[in-house]
């Protein structure tokens, strides 16, 4: 930008400013206006299946029972809330340990819910996992 007049700096300069000032008033409300913010997390035990289903090593994505299952080592899980804590959508996918959140980008990591990637910052809430005759259930106990 060396080669512009210094007015035409100046003006560009402004123009980048106001852009990212409206991006960050459009993108950071906390506020779901998605109509997916509910309770984030089972209230009430639920049945996820065979523990088999989750690799070791990997995570499934549970999307209708509103939970991710990670496996870091054989025999031991952990679970989080699939719902984003950005503005409250729930994950899509999960690609190798990381959850996507498909409505702003979010990333996530499936072994410690941690936000790995914005606009979301606050990591998904852990959920209690255990087996119970031979099945994954999430959530408080009974
Ligand atoms: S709701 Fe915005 S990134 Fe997930």
């Amino acid at each position: 930008m060396s080669g512009l007049p210094a007015a035409r700096r100046t003006v560009l300069k402004g123009a980048a400013l106001a852009g990212a000032a409206g991006l960050g008033a459009a993108a950071c409300s906390t506020d779901s206006k998605l109509g997916h913010a509910e309770t984030p997390t089972p209230t009430a035990p639920v049945q996820l299946g065979s523990p088999d289903e989750v690799p070791v090593g990997g995570a499934k994505l549970y999307r209708e029972q509103r939970v991710v299952v990670s496996c870091p080592a054989e025999g031991r899980y952990k679970a989080f809330s699939a719902q984003c804590t950005h503005a409250g959508c729930l994950l899509d996918k999960v690609e190798g340990n990381e959850g996507n959140c498909p409505c702003h980008g979010s990333r996530f990591d499936m072994t410690t819910g941690k936000a790995l990637k914005g606009p979301a910052t606050v990591p998904l809430p852990e959920v209690p996992v255990r087996v119970e005759g031979g099945k994954l259930v999430a959530g408080p106990e009974a």
